[in-house]
């Protein structure tokens, strides 16, 4: 069975909770541990469809060999692999802690010893001691002509691998800053936060899925992106419907095989009077935030927001829980207020019950418990966010 490196994004655990909800919807039986805090290992069999289908893996290299950290091995081997081609262009990837001093030397011997064989050498560096997928990319190091080696320290042995592919940085900005229909004022999800959501939903193929609250659809976008054909979006706001037929358009000039999503406006409350009940298999939304913080607001400011949200979550899971089918999967943001250094998520985990759901905890159980709330549920936060969405997937029984 082939092991590969797995470069995680900016927020581990989706990227783990992701990859095993994924692996699960492909019937890939993955096994892995993390080595560190950025790398997991995986052994099986990963097809280029499923690394396609995630959003939270930045990077993949499949493993070459283990070898003694010791400069002379690892110039042997590392030519050794670049001994067939003519021509070559290779970097090399640390990710380790910290970048040891033989590094560059041991890119500069390759290069000195491949030129002195006449060949055509490229050796691409880079500021940082990992080089990104944007020069991975353009420095065409990948297969079949390019090498990045990513090497990754364990113990006194070093893991060599060679990258196979990197995630599609340009198609993912271009859905998030390239569409036509964008509203800053109303927040829109990132692209690859709403693919990581309807990864959680496990939803099978055929699957029948809503967003109730679609905005400019970056949800219904993804959706279509993974191959989900049946997709309905219902927003309170015309504006909102407008946007995200407006962003289909667009997105069908980009892409092949771009179903036609159903939309509707209406409030979440009509609900169920305009929609079939229990006819959805996943339920994947980012509801109302909250209005716009400015970060002066004071506690007793911060819990009536809270308490108005924590109505209007009660209402909607409500509504929620009458359109998902049973056995189906509605995966949320609850949105999380910060008062100076505290937390404030909406007291909503008991309320779900009472609706014949029941909080599904994804992050699989090998990961440590610092990576964990006590929610079960995972939070995301951007650096300089008011709100911090907690992600939260319920099932219904
Ligand atoms: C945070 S935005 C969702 C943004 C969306 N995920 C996107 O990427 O564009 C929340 C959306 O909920 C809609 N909304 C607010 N209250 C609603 C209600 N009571 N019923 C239905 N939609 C509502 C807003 O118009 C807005 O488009």
């Amino acid at each position: 069975m082939q092991e590969y490196l797995i470069a995680f994004g900016r927020e581990p655990e989706f990227t783990i909770t992701e990859l095993a909800a994924t692996a699960r919807r492909f019937a890939l039986p993955l096994q892995w541990r993390l080595v560190g805090k950025t790398v997991g290992l995986v052994t099986g069999e990963l097809s280029e469809k499923f690394l396609d289908a995630l959003a939270g893996t930045v990077k993949v290299a499949e493993v070459l060999t283990e070898v003694k950290v010791s400069k002379e091995e690892i110039v042997s081997f590392l030519s050794s692999q670049l001994e067939q081609t003519e021509r070559c262009e290779f970097g090399l990837s640390w990710y380790g802690p910290k970048p040891p001093r033989w590094l560059m030397p041991v890119g500069l011997s390759i290069k000195n010893q491949l030129k002195n064989e006449s060949r055509h050498v490229r050796y691409v560096t880079s500021r940082t001691p990992v080089l990104s997928s944007v020069v991975v990319k353009k420095n065409k190091l990948l297969p079949p002509t390019g090498y990045e080696f990513f090497l990754l320290p364990e113990g006194d042995k070093i893991i060599i691998g060679r990258t196979i592919w990197v995630q599609d940085f340009e198609a993912w900005s271009q859905r998030d800053y390239g569409r036509p229909a964008r509203d800053a004022r109303v927040g829109m999800l990132p692209p690859k936060l709403a693919r990581i959501m309807i990864n959680l939903a496990e939803a099978r193929e055929g699957a029948g899925i809503l967003d109730p609250f679609c905005g400019s659809g970056t949800v219904l976008q993804e959706a279509a992106i993974l191959g989900y054909r049946h997709l309905v979006g219902v927003d309170a706001d015309s504006n909102g419907v407008t946007r995200t037929r407006e962003n289909f358009v667009w997105l069908k000039k980009q892409y092949q095989q771009i179903p036609e999503p159903a939309l509707m406006v209406a409030d979440i409350s009509r609900l169920p009077t305009v929609l079939n009940n229990s006819t959805y298999d996943a339920i994947v939304t980012e509801p109302y935030l909250g209005p716009p913080l400015r970060g002066r607001e004071n506690i007793n400011r911060l819990e009536q927001i809270r308490q108005e949200l924590t109505e209007f979550y009660k209402n909607t899971i409500k509504v929620l829980s009458l359109m998902v089918k049973p056995g189906g999967r509605i995966v949320m943001v609850w949105p999380v207020l910060q008062a100076g250094k505290e937390y404030l998520p909406l007291p909503l985990i008991n309320e779900i019950k009472l609706h014949g759901l029941e909080l599904v905890e994804m992050l699989p159980k090998q990961i440590p418990n610092g990576w964990r709330n006590n929610r079960g549920t995972l939070w995301y936060a951007r650096p300089d966010a008011r709100v911090i969405r907690e992600i939260v997937v319920l099932q219904k029984q």
